[in-house]
């Protein structure tokens, strides 16, 4: 897979998080993503976006516009150096929330992606990148 362009922004508030998205939305447009797809993959990253902010005490996402050999495609990775997540596979099961949340962001972020990577080290933070092909 070759990365053809990437643009990093930061996670600091909730207004980074609507810029991050309309990030995403304009590069999947760009991309020509239907709006089926465009908003799946809007909403994906908003969790994520949501969650770099609340529990990973705010971050970066990057997102890259990528291709194979046959496809093109658009990855988004957040990174955060907040506290981590001690067990991923609780973290991912649909309904668990440490918070007042409903447990649904990362495995929804899941579903409505194509590529889910999830890297997390109690103590030293997050990085959760997601990437749907057009
Ligand atoms: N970046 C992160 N840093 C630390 N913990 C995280 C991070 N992202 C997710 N988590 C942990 O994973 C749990 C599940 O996340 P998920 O997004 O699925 O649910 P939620 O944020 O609690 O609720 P919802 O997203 O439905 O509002 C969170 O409650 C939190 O404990
Ligand atoms: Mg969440």
């Amino acid at each position: 897979m070759r990365v053809l362009s990437a643009e990093s922004v930061p996670i600091r508030s909730s207004e980074d998080v609507v810029l991050a998205r309309q990030l995403v939305r304009k590069k999947a447009v760009a991309l020509g993503f239907g709006l089926v797809d465009q908003t799946k993959f809007v909403t994906a990253a908003s969790e994520l976006a949501r969650n770099t902010l609340d529990y990973g005490g705010g971050g970066t996402a990057r997102v890259e516009l990528v291709e194979n050999q046959s496809r093109s495609g658009i990855r988004v990775v957040f990174e955060d150096h907040g506290p981590g997540i001690p067990n991923i596979e609780l973290a991912l099961t649909e309904g668990y929330t440490s918070g007042n949340g409903m447990g649904l962001g990362l495995s929804g972020a899941k579903k409505l992606s194509h590529e889910f990577e999830i890297w997390s080290q109690p103590g030293e933070g997050t990085r959760v990148s997601i990437l749907r092909w057009k």
